[in-house]
């Protein structure tokens, strides 16, 4: 499976908060940064460690550290900047890039419009932030962006992911992991994750 939803009566929770339409832009934003927390948490269960020495005021041991800086984390603007502050708290050491895109209001497509990543970025394990997964299109193109640039380990995380976006990950990329914390019923007319969280960017940054 190439999809892991966190299932967890604390997630449940926190996304009932973030959800309801009557939060405010603070708890908004304290609330993702949290969830992000744990969906980071998650993703990098398998993380490879380093074998180091250490002594501890009693004796000395071998025991694992991460190598933080073999990995890069990619906020797609602007909403995904909301899962950023959660992450660099527990992996402060990590590589940060960045990803402009919107979708256009009429076509629903994607437009890319900034595009800056670490260094020797094909050699990193990158971690893509969006908070939304709808149609999958800003997905897709940020993922293929990536790729061009060689990147071979890929993994998307997200709050909410509706299975239209889903299905588009899985079947351009399923060498892509995706992480989130819950999976919606469906798109509206809109193009809008439904029961979902409304616009994540202007709650994220109180633009309406
Ligand atoms: C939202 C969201 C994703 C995208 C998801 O961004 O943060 O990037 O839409 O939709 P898709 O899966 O159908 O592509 P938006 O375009 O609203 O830009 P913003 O983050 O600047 O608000
Ligand atoms: N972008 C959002 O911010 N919310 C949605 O439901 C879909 C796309």
């Amino acid at each position: 499976m190439s999809v892991l939803e966190l299932n967890h009566p604390l997630i449940e929770h926190k996304l009932s908060i973030l959800r309801d339409k009557n939060t405010g832009t603070k708890e908004f934003r304290e609330l993702i940064s949290e969830i992000s927390c744990f969906l980071c948490y998650e993703a990098m269960r398998n993380a490879k460690l380093k074998k180091t020495e250490i002594e501890t005021p009693l004796e000395k041991i071998e025991i694992g550290r991460l190598e933080e800086d073999k990995y890069a984390f990619i906020p797609i603007l602007r909403a995904g900047m909301g899962m950023l502050d959660g992450i660099i708290n527990v992996v402060p050491n990590a590589k940060i890039g960045h990803i402009g895109m919107y979708r256009n209001e009429k076509t629903f497509e994607p437009v890319n419009y900034f595009f800056k990543v670490p260094n020797e970025i094909e050699k990193r394990e990158v971690f893509l932030l969006d908070p939304m997964l709808a149609t999958g299109g800003s997905a897709c193109d940020a993922i293929a962006l990536l790729k061009e640039k060689g990147v071979k380990a890929i993994n998307f995380l997200c709050l909410i992911a509706a299975p239209e976006g889903i299905k588009r990950v899985e079947q351009e990329h399923p060498d892509v992991k995706i992480y989130c914390a819950h999976i919606d019923e469906k798109l509206n007319k809109n193009k809008y994750i439904c029961p979902g969280l409304g616009d994540a960017g202007d709650r994220i940054f109180g633009t309406k």
